[in-house]
């Protein structure tokens, strides 16, 4: 049981990498599921109904959100229907979409799970009370269970790794967009690791232009901030995991760009 979860698209840079090297990355590591972040893929706010689909058709099986996702209003008008997009499930009772999707890939079912933290991030429902409701809900279709934990802290994250430890295959963090070298498998058998990282523009900032954030930070005036331009990334985790316990076995970075070139397996 593999599962590849690519980090937060942003932009047409981001949808050009996943676009350039999803095949690539599935003929390598033979993912059964592939998971993507896309809460940025329309111009680093939010997502469409055409990215959310292209994204589906580039091989990702499941799209996850986070506090960006009701930044594009089109979101409203489709994802209702969007059975394959998941968006935190700690946000207020009767938000649209849904917080824990299923899919079931030959056979085997893959229970994906969306939170949002909430240090430093508008404030929603207890994540970790959440968790604790649909973890109960999947398990008891499926031992595959995966968490993107969109979470600004460290701490936060590290405390829903430890937290869900055995109970879940993986909890991998999103959001702050720079990868953390700090994936492993948890004592009692969950895959963590504190952000996967971005998946979009290398040379910006978090994905930004980077006059623009530098003239934000040295005026502390309204600026407005678009996707930058130039070289591309892609940040990604590989998991391993026995499809019969939902217990992982490995877990290993993906970092695509012009300092880690991409090696074919
Ligand atoms: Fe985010």
């Amino acid at each position: 049981m593999n599962i590849l979860f690519i980090g937060d698209i942003v932009g047409k840079p981001g949808r050009s990498m996943v676009e350039t090297y999803l095949s690539k990355l599935r003929d390598t590591y033979k993912p059964t599921v592939t998971i993507v972040n896309g809460e940025n893929a329309a111009h680093g706010r939010g997502i469409t109904e055409q990215i959310y689909r292209s994204l589906l058709s580039a091989g990702a099986q499941v799209v996850t959100m986070g506090n960006h996702t009701w930044d594009n209003k089109q979101i409203f008008d489709f994802i209702d229907q969007a059975h394959k997009l998941v968006r935190p499930a700690n946000f207020p009772e009767g938000t649209p979409g849904q917080g824990l999707v299923f899919v079931n890939i030959n056979g085997t079912e893959v229970a994906v799970i969306n939170l949002q933290g909430r240090a430093f991030l508008p404030p929603l429902d207890c994540p970790f009370k959440k968790a604790d409701e649909l973890v109960q809900e999947a398990s008891q279709r499926t031992s595959i269970i995966f968490v993107d934990f969109h979470a600004e802290a460290t701490s936060e994250k590290i405390a829903m790794g430890q937290y869900l430890d055995g109970r879940v295959t993986a909890v991998v963090g999103t959001h702050t967009h720079v990868p953390t070298a700090d994936e492993r498998i948890l004592p009692k058998g969950t895959a963590y690791v504190t952000d996967v990282g971005m998946t979009g523009p290398y040379d910006g900032i978090l994905g930004m232009e980077s006059s623009a954030v530098i003239q934000k930070f040295k005026t502390a005036l309204p600026v407005r901030f678009e996707v930058a331009e130039g070289r591309e990334q892609l940040s990604a985790v590989f998991i391993k995991a026995d499809k019969v316990t939902g217990k992982a076995q490995s877990i290993q970075r993906v970092l695509i760009n012009d300092d880690h070139p991409f090696m074919e397996g």
